[in-house]
């Protein structure tokens, strides 16, 4: 059994704590976790000893602590989550996709590395997911769909056939998206129905969707804050 470490202390962490325990059993064991809040210090979590900050991974990962590490930051932290999954590729940690055995991947479809799908997902036949990718519960990429890297899907999104997903987007809670192509960096609110294609950096929601704002370059480089989100510091 190989040693795994998930980058991140918080809710999603445990997510994908749970999704590693379920859909890699056997093989990975999650061991710690490591989180840049110092206050979580020697604190544990789901039994699981909690280290700061996150920068120590690169000395777990020469010791030969851990074989491999998992980001286990949240969406609301979408430029976070991207230099996370580098810099285990660069350390040269194997980053394997934890599969709930309570998702579906078609024999035909990819998964990227890295990526983790929670029950009730489907990647339907030719479909092609990215790395680092994240697919919440019951949200469906179908036939032909391609997602690039660092997309996070909430729960309930639809894809129809063929859509193209750019890197780092983040598609909302329950969100149908019939067009042809969304951007990267794109943010897409809960329940929309996304018709028409989205430029890349653009925030849009709304049934049709519309364009809310799209973001600077610069904007797109830091963390964005979802509405009512409770947990505005990064890990
Ligand atoms: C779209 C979203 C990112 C916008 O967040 P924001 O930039 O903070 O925008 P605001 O909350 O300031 O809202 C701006 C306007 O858009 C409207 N709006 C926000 N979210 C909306 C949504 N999902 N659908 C329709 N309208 C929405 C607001 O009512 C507001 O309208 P107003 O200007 O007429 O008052 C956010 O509301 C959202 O839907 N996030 C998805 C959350 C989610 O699915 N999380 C899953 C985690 S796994």
């Amino acid at each position: 059994m190989k040693a795994l470490a998930i980058l991140g202390a918080r809710e999603h962490g445990k997510v994908v704590c749970a999704t590693v325990a379920d859909g890699l059993a056997g093989r990975w064991e999650t061991t710690c976790f490591l989180d840049d809040n110092g206050a979580l210090e020697g604190s544990t979590l789901l039994g699981l000893p909690v280290y700061t900050p996150i920068e120590r991974i690169e000395a777990f990962a020469g010791e030969g602590r851990i074989q491999g590490a998992l980001v286990g930051v949240s969406c609301n932290h979408m430029p976070v989550r991207k230099a996370l999954f580098s810099r285990l590729r660069s350390l040269g940690l194997e980053t394997p996709s934890a599969v709930s055995p309570a998702a579906h991947v078609n024999s035909r479809a990819e998964v990227g590395a890295g990526s983790v799908l929670c029950p009730g997902a489907v990647v339907h036949a030719f479909a092609r997911v990215g790395a680092n990718c994240v697919l919440y519960s019951n949200s469906v990429v179908e036939h032909e769909c391609i997602l690039g890297d660092n997309v996070y899907l909430g729960p309930g999104v639809s894809f129809c056939a063929a859509v193209e997903v750019g890197r780092g987007s983040f598609i909302g809670t329950g969100a149908s998206v019939v067009c042809r192509k969304v951007g990267e960096d794109v943010v897409v609110g809960a329940g929309a129905v996304v018709v028409d294609d989205i430029p890349d950096g653009a925030i849009v929601a709304g049934v049709p969707a519309r364009i809310l704002r799209i973001r600077t370059p610069e904007e797109r480089r830091k963390s964005f804050i979802l509405r009512n989100h409770t947990q505005p510091s990064p890990p």
